[in-house]
């Protein structure tokens, strides 16, 4: 069974090409990816209208490539899957609007796929995936959630930020510090050259005794700490700041994800979403696993971030359970705000 899918809920499009055969694990077999990052720096954000009009230009160009790549006709290809939401309600409408049509050409079935779920997902991409059951860790620019997972749509949610999200923290905290969009990556690759223990920034929550996060007053401190120093702010002050930071957000990630294993009494750990690219979090996390006996999973580095393969697999795990919400009607709806537990 060949799955094509299409990811295009916020700044990134993502077509990729999955395979797989009765109940054996899916492959990847070809994916194709356009960031936007360089479009919408400009902005210091992601502009939606130019989202929505960017994707509609990379995307059929996108799935010419995996075709190509694949070594497949489209007519092959038995299912179509995209990203139903959550994102921006534009962005969406071009994956699924594609993704539906084509399906509707083809007389093959469309999957809707909640982008979450392709995150939690994502290291069933990897050579060592995961088995169930197990904890997630879902961080990423709008998400930042402890989930208990049973098996693929067996979703308990343990707790969630009540405001900021771990990579919108990473983002506004850069961009205090005058880095570009998206100051994740950016913000890590500074606070190597800094000292943690610099600044004394708060870590919200993080004896509350639940698997929740608040990330709204750790950007406070970091604006008042920057106003604090000034036009005068030195290169070493701002590593400084950010390696601070970066260790205030990873030491509540980190405490967080173990008082969920200790909650559930599970010995796995899945991290996905873009800020589990990040190398600190990976490292210190790593290291409390050891000492405990839990594995740690990650996806890829590459496939931290927003994808199409996170997407087509998302929707073959689907397909293999029988789980997989199938329409082949030709018309679709979008959810740009839909809770990751509320999927059957
Ligand atoms: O999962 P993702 O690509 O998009 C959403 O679904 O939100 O995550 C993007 C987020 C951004 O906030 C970005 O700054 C953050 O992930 N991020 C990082 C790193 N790489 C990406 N944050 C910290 N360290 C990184 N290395
Ligand atoms: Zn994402």
């Amino acid at each position: 069974m060949k799955v094509l899918g299409f990811e295009s809920s916020c700044d990134e499009t993502g077509v990729a090409l999955v395979e797989f055969e009765g109940q054996v694990a899916p492959r990847l077999k070809a994916e194709a990816l356009h960031s936007q990052i360089v479009m919408h720096q400009a902005y210091g954000g992601v502009v939606p209208e130019l989202a929505s009009r960017d994707h509609i230009r990379r995307v059929i160009p996108l799935t010419r490539e995996v075709m190509a790549r694949a070594g497949c006709a489209l007519a092959e290809v038995d299912c179509i899957a995209y990203t139903q939401g959550p994102g921006l309600a534009g962005a969406l409408l071009v994956g699924a609007g594609v993704a539906v049509s084509l399906a509707a050409a083809l007389g093959k079935p469309a999957v809707a796929v909640h982008h979450l779920e392709g995150h939690l997902l994502s290291p069933f991409l990897s050579e060592d995936p995961p088995e169930f059951p197990f904890i997630a860790l879902l961080v990423s620019g709008g998400h930042t959630q402890l989930m208990r997972v049973d098996d693929v749509g067996q979703y308990e949610l343990l707790g969630e930020t009540i405001d900021d999200a771990a990579g919108e923290a990473f983002d506004k905290s850069a961009k205090l510090l005058g880095l570009p969009y998206p100051g994740g990556p950016h913000l890590a690759k500074l606070a190597e050259q800094g000292d943690a223990t610099a600044f004394a920034l708060p870590r919200p929550l993080l004896h509350s005794g639940q698997p929740d996060f608040s990330f709204a007053g750790l950007k406070t401190a970091v604006l008042t700490q920057v106003k604090k120093l000034g036009e005068q702010i030195t290169e070493q002050q701002r590593a400084d700041v950010a390696a601070s930071m970066q260790a205030a957000i990873v030491e509540v990630l980190l405490k967080k994800s173990l008082l969920a294993l200790k909650i559930s009494g599970l010995k796995r750990l899945v991290v996905a979403g873009g800020v589990g690219a990040n190398a600190e979090l990976r490292r210190q996390l790593n290291a409390a696993c050891a000492k405990r006996g839990v594995r740690v999973h990650y996806p890829e580095l590459r496939l931290c971030t927003d994808n199409g393969a996170m997407i087509a697999m998302a929707a073959a795990l689907r397909l293999q359970r029988g789980l997989a919400q199938t329409s082949t009607e030709g018309s679709f709806e979008i959810r740009p705000r839909w809770p990751l537990d509320a999927i059957a």
